[in-house]
């Protein structure tokens, strides 16, 4: 069985996500996507979500491309996660282009870049939001 790992913050699951988890799963058998944890989104990426850590987790456990969830809680839980879980390829988008090719180094594991979906992301929905409530507010 060939396992595969990605990882992120899946914040306002958007069709993004789900391109990416899809390509992902096609790779092999069996998917984990390690989640990042409320905690680890503010201390480590200054980023806070509106959906709380409970409620990804749900939301990638109801999609049929994703096999396990696991919680991400520091950067350096790669390496043991891919020893773990026995895993073939580690995959992220390519907005981290290069940045973790030293895991085919520490590991038996493959690394992929897959292209990111194009003028989507959590970011955007939330700035576009942003402006359609000033023009409401305005009008
Ligand atoms: N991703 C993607 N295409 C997009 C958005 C995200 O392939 N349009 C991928 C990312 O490259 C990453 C995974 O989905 O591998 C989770 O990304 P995440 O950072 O949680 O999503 P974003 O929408 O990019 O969130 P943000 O705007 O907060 O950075």
């Amino acid at each position: 069985m060939k396992r595969i790992i990605t990882y992120g913050t899946f914040d306002m699951l958007h069709y993004g996500h789900i391109n990416l988890l899809k390509r992902a799963r096609e790779m092999g058998d069996y998917l984990v996507v390690a989640l990042s944890t409320d905690e680890f989104n503010w201390h480590s990426k200054q980023k806070k979500t509106y959906f709380s850590f409970e409620k990804r987790k749900q939301l990638l456990e109801a999609i049929r491309y994703v096999d396990l969830v696991i919680p991400e809680e520091s950067w350096e839980q790669k390496i043991s996660d891919i020893n773990k879980y026995d895993i073939d390829t580690f995959v992220m988008g390519d907005d981290w282009n290069g940045q973790f090719d030293f895991i085919s180094n520490q590991t038996d594991a493959k690394v992929v870049y897959l292209a990111r979906t194009p003028e989507i992301s959590t970011t955007r929905i939330k700035k576009d939001l942003n402006k359609k409530k000033l023009v409401t507010e305005n009008s």
